[in-house]
């Protein structure tokens, strides 16, 4: 685990709300794994850091995709190029991704796109075959970036490709990753029990300390999504008793 002050080193858009921001963060690109995350922390800005997934790790530099939901997004989407963040990580365990099997689905539901670049590279570097689902309410809301041997694309509203949700215009394949809102993770797990799932959560420390991250599973107990997570097997989770109204619900 790092801390830097990572450069803001541009700004794109890649959806209606929806934007990536590319930082200079070396020891974090290099050490990254797909599904993991990283706390941005502001000053003056929110007290808590808040956690992105890391979207894609090129060279020296790591990229996040966010849309603004509340003052620290809002914040971090009003930064200029030059201008520094507090950034900590790589954190949390991300996806396992091993050779053996022969295809990876990767599913995403809006915003979960996150995890998914670095999931196309880490899955192909394994030698799978790799497809990429990607679900949201309508075109306007879909990412204009993929990644993968091939890209399916879900609307609800059926104006561009499948019309209906990503997990039922998914595949079947050897290896399930899937990354959106906790009622669409639940239809994973319904689906594929030994899916991996990047789950939503509340985060404070993101460290382990605060528990403020607390994700039910179904043998009883809880875990904590930023140290023993946030990825988890689908069918491990307690999906009933996992809060589903996290904003990430908004845009799937
Ligand atoms: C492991 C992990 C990875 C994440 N990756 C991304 C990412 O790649 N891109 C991205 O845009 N967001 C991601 N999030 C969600 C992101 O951290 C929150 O949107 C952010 O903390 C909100 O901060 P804020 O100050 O803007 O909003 P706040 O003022 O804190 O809250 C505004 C609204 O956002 C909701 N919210 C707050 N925290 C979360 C949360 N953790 N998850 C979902 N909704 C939340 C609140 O309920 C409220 O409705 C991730 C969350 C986790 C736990
Ligand atoms: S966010 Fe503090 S314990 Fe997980």
């Amino acid at each position: 685990m790092f801390l830097t002050d990572a450069r803001v080193e541009g700004r794109r858009q890649v959806a209606r709300a929806m934007w990536v921001i590319t930082l200079d963060a070396p020891e974090v690109a290099a050490t990254v794994k797909a599904g993991q995350f990283v706390n941005l922390g502001l000053n003056p800005g929110p007290l808590l850091r808040r956690p992105f997934s890391v979207y894609r790790a090129i060279e020296d530099r790591i990229e996040v995709i966010l849309q603004a939901v509340g003052a620290g997004t809002a914040q971090l989407l009003a930064l200029r190029e030059g201008d520094l963040v507090s950034c900590l990580g790589p954190l949390g365990r991300g996806f396992e991704i091993r050779s053996g099997g022969r295809s990876a689905v990767l599913i995403s539901g809006g915003l979960g796109v996150a995890p998914m670049p670095v999931a196309a590279r880490d899955a192909r570097a394994a030698g799978l075959q790799v497809t990429w689902v990607h679900g949201a309410r309508s075109a306007e809301d879909l990412c204009s970036e993929s990644d993968g041997d091939a890209v399916i694309v879900a609307t609800d509203d059926g104006s561009a490709g499948f019309a209906g949700t990503s997990v039922a215009a998914a595949p079947d394949a050897d290896l399930v990753l899937a990354c959106g809102p906790n009622r669409m993770l639940a239809a994973v797990a319904g689906r594929w029990p030994d899916a991996q799932v990047a789950v939503e959560t509340y985060m404070g420390c993101g460290t382990g300390v605060c528990l403020g991250c607390a994700v039910p599973l179904k043998r009883g107990g809880y875990d904590l999504a930023c140290t023993e997570g946030p990825v988890y097997r689908a069918g491990d989770v307690d999906w009933a008793a996992l809060p589903s109204h996290l904003h990430y619900a908004a845009t799937a």
